[in-house]
Protein backbone atom coordinates (compact mmCIF):
# COMPACT_ATOMS: atom_id res chain seq x y z
CA UNK A 1 0.00 0.00 0.00
CA UNK A 2 1.20 2.94 -0.78
CA UNK A 3 1.27 6.09 0.71
CA UNK A 4 0.89 9.75 -0.88
CA UNK A 5 1.19 13.24 0.39
CA UNK A 6 1.84 15.35 -2.52
CA UNK A 7 -0.80 16.59 -4.98
CA UNK A 8 1.50 16.37 -7.57
CA UNK A 9 2.75 12.68 -7.00
CA UNK A 10 -1.27 11.78 -6.45
CA UNK A 11 -2.12 13.24 -10.19
CA UNK A 12 1.33 11.83 -11.51
CA UNK A 13 0.37 8.29 -10.25
CA UNK A 14 -3.18 8.64 -11.27
CA UNK A 15 -2.16 9.62 -14.63
CA UNK A 16 0.23 7.28 -15.31
CA UNK A 17 -2.57 4.50 -13.87
CA UNK A 18 -5.28 6.14 -16.70
CA UNK A 19 -2.36 5.87 -19.64
CA UNK A 20 -2.05 2.00 -19.05
CA UNK A 21 -6.13 1.65 -19.26
CA UNK A 22 -6.79 0.90 -15.53
CA UNK A 23 -9.71 2.06 -13.56
CA UNK A 24 -9.58 3.83 -10.50
CA UNK A 25 -11.98 4.11 -7.85
CA UNK A 26 -11.78 6.53 -4.43
CA UNK A 27 -13.50 6.99 -1.35
CA UNK A 28 -12.44 10.35 0.62
CA UNK A 29 -12.46 9.99 4.32
CA UNK A 30 -11.54 11.69 7.48
CA UNK A 31 -9.75 8.91 8.69
CA UNK A 32 -10.72 7.01 12.01
CA UNK A 33 -12.21 4.79 9.73
CA UNK A 34 -14.80 2.20 11.13
CA UNK A 35 -16.90 -0.44 9.43
CA UNK A 36 -19.14 2.59 7.54
CA UNK A 37 -15.88 3.60 5.77
CA UNK A 38 -14.66 0.14 4.81
CA UNK A 39 -18.00 -1.25 3.37
CA UNK A 40 -17.45 1.93 0.42
CA UNK A 41 -13.62 0.58 -0.04
CA UNK A 42 -14.57 -3.18 -0.27
CA UNK A 43 -17.39 -2.13 -2.86
CA UNK A 44 -14.51 0.17 -4.85
CA UNK A 45 -12.19 -2.59 -4.37
CA UNK A 46 -14.77 -4.96 -6.37
CA UNK A 47 -15.36 -1.88 -9.28
CA UNK A 48 -11.97 -0.92 -10.39
CA UNK A 49 -8.51 -1.93 -11.13
CA UNK A 50 -7.04 0.74 -8.43
CA UNK A 51 -8.50 1.56 -5.00
CA UNK A 52 -7.62 5.20 -3.60
CA UNK A 53 -8.85 6.21 -0.30
CA UNK A 54 -8.06 9.91 1.06
CA UNK A 55 -7.60 10.78 4.75
CA UNK A 56 -7.93 14.12 5.25
CA UNK A 57 -9.51 15.73 8.36
CA UNK A 58 -10.88 19.15 5.63
CA UNK A 59 -10.95 21.97 8.26
CA UNK A 60 -13.04 23.98 5.28
CA UNK A 61 -16.17 21.91 6.50
CA UNK A 62 -16.04 22.71 10.63
CA UNK A 63 -17.45 25.84 11.82
CA UNK A 64 -15.42 28.24 14.15
CA UNK A 65 -17.51 26.49 17.18
CA UNK A 66 -17.02 22.88 15.58
CA UNK A 67 -14.88 20.10 16.87
CA UNK A 68 -12.27 20.42 13.91
CA UNK A 69 -9.44 20.40 17.09
CA UNK A 70 -10.82 17.22 18.39
CA UNK A 71 -12.17 15.38 15.91
CA UNK A 72 -10.68 11.84 16.39
CA UNK A 73 -7.15 11.01 14.31
CA UNK A 74 -5.19 7.56 13.98
CA UNK A 75 -3.23 7.35 11.27
CA UNK A 76 -1.56 3.86 12.37
CA UNK A 77 -4.69 2.33 13.04
CA UNK A 78 -6.40 3.72 10.08
CA UNK A 79 -3.65 2.38 8.00
CA UNK A 80 -3.43 -1.27 9.11
CA UNK A 81 -7.76 -1.27 8.52
CA UNK A 82 -6.93 -0.30 4.68
CA UNK A 83 -3.95 -3.03 4.38
CA UNK A 84 -6.79 -5.64 5.09
CA UNK A 85 -9.21 -4.50 2.62
CA UNK A 86 -7.22 -4.28 -0.08
CA UNK A 87 -6.38 -0.01 -0.50
CA UNK A 88 -3.44 0.04 -3.29
CA UNK A 89 -3.06 3.55 -2.47
CA UNK A 90 -3.39 6.29 0.45
CA UNK A 91 -3.94 9.76 -0.09
CA UNK A 92 -2.75 11.83 2.84
CA UNK A 93 -1.89 15.39 1.74
CA UNK A 94 -1.39 17.98 4.74
CA UNK A 95 -3.68 20.88 5.87
CA UNK A 96 -0.78 23.78 3.87
CA UNK A 97 -0.69 21.12 0.97
CA UNK A 98 -4.21 20.95 0.06
CA UNK A 99 -5.03 25.31 1.32
CA UNK A 100 -1.44 26.96 1.34
CA UNK A 101 -1.32 30.48 1.74
CA UNK A 102 -3.71 32.55 -0.67
CA UNK A 103 -6.31 29.91 -1.14
CA UNK A 104 -9.71 31.61 -2.10
CA UNK A 105 -11.23 29.71 -4.44
CA UNK A 106 -14.67 27.41 -2.57
CA UNK A 107 -17.52 25.40 -4.84
CA UNK A 108 -21.13 26.36 -3.74
CA UNK A 109 -23.92 24.02 -4.76
CA UNK A 110 -26.84 25.99 -3.99
CA UNK A 111 -30.86 24.75 -3.40
CA UNK A 112 -29.99 21.21 -2.13
CA UNK A 113 -27.85 22.72 0.50
CA UNK A 114 -30.43 24.97 1.84
CA UNK A 115 -32.73 22.39 4.20
CA UNK A 116 -31.53 20.23 7.01
CA UNK A 117 -27.68 20.12 8.19
CA UNK A 118 -27.13 22.85 5.51
CA UNK A 119 -29.59 25.16 7.28
CA UNK A 120 -27.98 24.03 10.65
CA UNK A 121 -24.09 24.06 9.95
CA UNK A 122 -23.53 27.49 7.89
CA UNK A 123 -20.62 26.57 5.42
CA UNK A 124 -20.49 23.23 6.03
CA UNK A 125 -21.56 22.16 2.33
CA UNK A 126 -19.18 24.51 1.24
CA UNK A 127 -16.61 23.29 2.41
CA UNK A 128 -17.36 19.56 1.61
CA UNK A 129 -17.85 20.70 -1.91
CA UNK A 130 -14.92 22.43 -2.09
CA UNK A 131 -12.80 19.33 -0.74
CA UNK A 132 -14.31 17.12 -2.99
CA UNK A 133 -13.89 18.78 -6.03
CA UNK A 134 -10.31 19.32 -5.41
CA UNK A 135 -9.75 15.44 -3.83
CA UNK A 136 -11.40 14.27 -7.16
CA UNK A 137 -8.87 16.40 -9.47
CA UNK A 138 -5.93 14.99 -7.24
CA UNK A 139 -7.16 11.84 -7.73
CA UNK A 140 -8.58 12.01 -11.44
CA UNK A 141 -11.17 8.79 -10.14
CA UNK A 142 -13.53 7.26 -12.45
CA UNK A 143 -16.12 5.88 -9.77
CA UNK A 144 -16.11 7.97 -6.51
CA UNK A 145 -17.88 6.32 -2.91
CA UNK A 146 -20.14 8.05 -0.55
CA UNK A 147 -22.22 6.47 2.07
CA UNK A 148 -25.96 7.64 2.88
CA UNK A 149 -25.15 8.06 6.21
CA UNK A 150 -24.77 11.75 5.14
CA UNK A 151 -27.53 11.75 2.54
CA UNK A 152 -27.36 15.38 1.43
CA UNK A 153 -23.44 15.18 1.31
CA UNK A 154 -24.04 12.32 -1.08
CA UNK A 155 -27.06 14.82 -3.14
CA UNK A 156 -24.71 17.72 -2.86
CA UNK A 157 -21.95 15.82 -4.34
CA UNK A 158 -23.53 14.62 -7.34
CA UNK A 159 -25.28 17.66 -8.12
CA UNK A 160 -21.69 19.81 -8.01
CA UNK A 161 -20.75 16.72 -10.57
CA UNK A 162 -23.40 16.96 -13.08
CA UNK A 163 -23.38 20.56 -12.80
CA UNK A 164 -19.62 20.85 -13.06
CA UNK A 165 -19.56 18.02 -15.67
CA UNK A 166 -16.97 16.24 -13.46
CA UNK A 167 -16.24 12.98 -15.39
CA UNK A 168 -16.57 10.66 -11.90
CA UNK A 169 -19.63 8.25 -11.72
CA UNK A 170 -20.66 8.77 -7.76
CA UNK A 171 -21.88 5.50 -6.07
CA UNK A 172 -24.50 5.87 -3.20
CA UNK A 173 -23.83 2.98 -0.47
CA UNK A 174 -26.04 1.90 2.68
CA UNK A 175 -25.59 2.85 5.98
CA UNK A 176 -23.57 -0.11 7.83
CA UNK A 177 -24.83 -0.35 11.48
CA UNK A 178 -23.37 -2.01 14.66
CA UNK A 179 -25.59 -4.78 16.05
CA UNK A 180 -28.02 -2.82 18.08
CA UNK A 181 -28.64 -0.35 15.14
CA UNK A 182 -26.71 2.97 16.52
CA UNK A 183 -25.45 3.55 12.62
CA UNK A 184 -21.37 3.67 12.82
CA UNK A 185 -19.51 7.17 12.29
CA UNK A 186 -16.28 8.53 13.86
CA UNK A 187 -17.92 10.89 16.14
CA UNK A 188 -19.41 7.26 18.01
CA UNK A 189 -16.10 7.95 20.22
CA UNK A 190 -17.25 10.82 22.09
CA UNK A 191 -19.81 9.18 23.62
CA UNK A 192 -19.65 7.91 27.14
CA UNK A 193 -21.27 4.55 27.82
CA UNK A 194 -24.46 6.78 29.55
CA UNK A 195 -24.82 8.71 26.07
CA UNK A 196 -24.12 5.85 23.76
CA UNK A 197 -26.88 4.19 25.56
CA UNK A 198 -29.41 7.94 24.90
CA UNK A 199 -27.88 7.46 20.93
CA UNK A 200 -30.24 4.84 20.20
CA UNK A 201 -32.89 7.16 20.36
CA UNK A 202 -32.33 8.15 16.31
CA UNK A 203 -32.20 4.67 15.04
CA UNK A 204 -35.36 3.94 17.48
CA UNK A 205 -37.21 6.91 16.15
CA UNK A 206 -36.66 5.46 12.92
CA UNK A 207 -37.73 1.80 13.51
CA UNK A 208 -41.03 3.61 15.02
CA UNK A 209 -41.76 5.73 12.16
CA UNK A 210 -41.08 3.31 9.77
CA UNK A 211 -43.66 1.12 11.55
CA UNK A 212 -46.01 3.66 11.05
CA UNK A 213 -45.43 4.52 7.54
CA UNK A 214 -45.36 0.26 7.17
CA UNK A 215 -48.88 0.15 8.83
CA UNK A 216 -50.44 2.69 6.29
CA UNK A 217 -49.72 5.98 7.90
CA UNK A 218 -48.96 8.65 5.33
CA UNK A 219 -49.70 12.04 6.95
CA UNK A 220 -46.61 13.78 7.49
CA UNK A 221 -47.59 15.32 10.78
CA UNK A 222 -48.05 12.10 12.00
CA UNK A 223 -45.01 10.57 10.84
CA UNK A 224 -42.60 13.29 12.40
CA UNK A 225 -45.19 13.45 15.29
CA UNK A 226 -43.39 9.64 16.14
CA UNK A 227 -39.83 10.19 15.57
CA UNK A 228 -40.35 13.21 17.61
CA UNK A 229 -41.94 11.96 20.58
CA UNK A 230 -39.42 8.92 20.53
CA UNK A 231 -36.66 11.36 21.07
CA UNK A 232 -37.93 13.17 23.20
CA UNK A 233 -38.84 10.51 25.34
CA UNK A 234 -35.07 10.38 25.96
CA UNK A 235 -33.96 13.05 28.40
CA UNK A 236 -30.51 13.45 27.42
CA UNK A 237 -31.15 14.24 23.80
CA UNK A 238 -31.68 17.40 22.14
CA UNK A 239 -33.23 17.85 18.98
CA UNK A 240 -31.29 19.77 16.11
CA UNK A 241 -33.79 18.95 13.10
CA UNK A 242 -36.17 15.94 12.78
CA UNK A 243 -37.67 16.35 8.87
CA UNK A 244 -38.89 14.45 6.87
CA UNK A 245 -37.94 15.94 3.00
CA UNK A 246 -38.01 14.80 -0.97
CA UNK A 247 -35.56 11.97 -1.32
CA UNK A 248 -33.91 14.58 -4.28
CA UNK A 249 -34.68 18.05 -3.84
CA UNK A 250 -34.49 17.64 -0.24
CA UNK A 251 -37.25 20.25 0.56
CA UNK A 252 -39.90 19.56 3.47
CA UNK A 253 -42.59 17.70 2.78
CA UNK A 254 -46.00 18.89 3.47
CA UNK A 255 -49.55 16.56 3.78
CA UNK A 256 -48.74 13.16 2.95
CA UNK A 257 -46.03 10.90 1.42
CA UNK A 258 -46.86 10.12 -1.72
CA UNK A 259 -44.16 7.16 -2.60
CA UNK A 260 -40.57 7.61 -0.69
CA UNK A 261 -39.39 10.18 1.81
CA UNK A 262 -36.58 10.82 3.05
CA UNK A 263 -36.43 10.91 7.40
CA UNK A 264 -33.59 12.81 8.98
CA UNK A 265 -32.80 13.52 12.04
CA UNK A 266 -29.88 15.56 13.43
CA UNK A 267 -29.38 15.37 17.53
CA UNK A 268 -27.38 16.22 20.39
CA UNK A 269 -26.53 13.77 22.40
CA UNK A 270 -24.53 15.45 25.75
CA UNK A 271 -22.41 18.10 23.31
CA UNK A 272 -22.20 15.32 20.45
CA UNK A 273 -24.43 15.65 17.50
CA UNK A 274 -25.47 12.76 15.81
CA UNK A 275 -27.05 12.35 12.15
CA UNK A 276 -29.08 9.36 10.88
CA UNK A 277 -31.47 8.82 8.12
CA UNK A 278 -33.88 6.58 6.51
CA UNK A 279 -36.22 6.49 3.37
CA UNK A 280 -39.25 5.44 3.49
CA UNK A 281 -40.27 3.62 0.90
CA UNK A 282 -37.35 1.50 0.31
CA UNK A 283 -35.94 -1.11 2.50
CA UNK A 284 -33.92 -0.92 5.60
CA UNK A 285 -30.31 -1.27 5.26
CA UNK A 286 -29.13 -4.45 6.34
CA UNK A 287 -27.11 -3.89 10.41
P1 LIG B 1 -16.24 10.80 6.83
O1 LIG B 1 -17.20 11.23 7.87
O2 LIG B 1 -14.94 10.22 7.23
O3 LIG B 1 -16.99 9.75 5.91
C1 LIG B 1 -16.38 9.24 4.76
C2 LIG B 1 -17.42 8.46 3.97
O4 LIG B 1 -17.87 7.35 4.76
C3 LIG B 1 -18.65 9.30 3.64
O5 LIG B 1 -19.06 9.03 2.30
C4 LIG B 1 -19.67 8.81 4.65
O6 LIG B 1 -21.01 8.95 4.23
C5 LIG B 1 -19.29 7.35 4.77
N1 LIG B 1 -19.81 6.78 6.02
C6 LIG B 1 -19.62 7.25 7.28
N2 LIG B 1 -20.30 6.48 8.16
C7 LIG B 1 -20.93 5.52 7.44
C8 LIG B 1 -21.80 4.43 7.76
N3 LIG B 1 -22.16 4.17 9.02
N4 LIG B 1 -22.24 3.64 6.75
C9 LIG B 1 -21.90 3.91 5.46
N5 LIG B 1 -21.09 4.91 5.10
C10 LIG B 1 -20.61 5.72 6.07
O7 LIG B 1 -17.96 12.39 4.99
C11 LIG B 1 -16.81 12.76 5.16
O8 LIG B 1 -15.88 12.03 5.87
C12 LIG B 1 -16.28 14.08 4.60
O9 LIG B 1 -17.32 14.99 4.54
C13 LIG B 1 -15.61 13.92 3.20
C14 LIG B 1 -16.59 13.41 2.15
C15 LIG B 1 -14.40 12.99 3.30
C16 LIG B 1 -15.10 15.31 2.73
O10 LIG B 1 -14.22 15.84 3.65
Amino acid sequence: MEIIERIKDMQAYSQDLRVEGKVISFVPTMGYLHEGHLSLMKEGRKRADVLVVSVFVNPTQFGPKEDLAKYPRDFDRDRSMMETVGVDVVFAPTVEEMYPDGYQTYVEVDEVTKNLCGMARAGHFRGVATVCAKLFHCVLPHIALFGRKDFQQLRVIERMVKDMNMDVGIIGMPIVREPDGMAMSSRNEYLNPKERKAALCLVKAITACRELFDNGERRVGALLDRAVGVVMNEETARIDYIRLAHTETLNDLVGVVWEKALLALAVYIGSTRLIDNTVLGEEFEKC
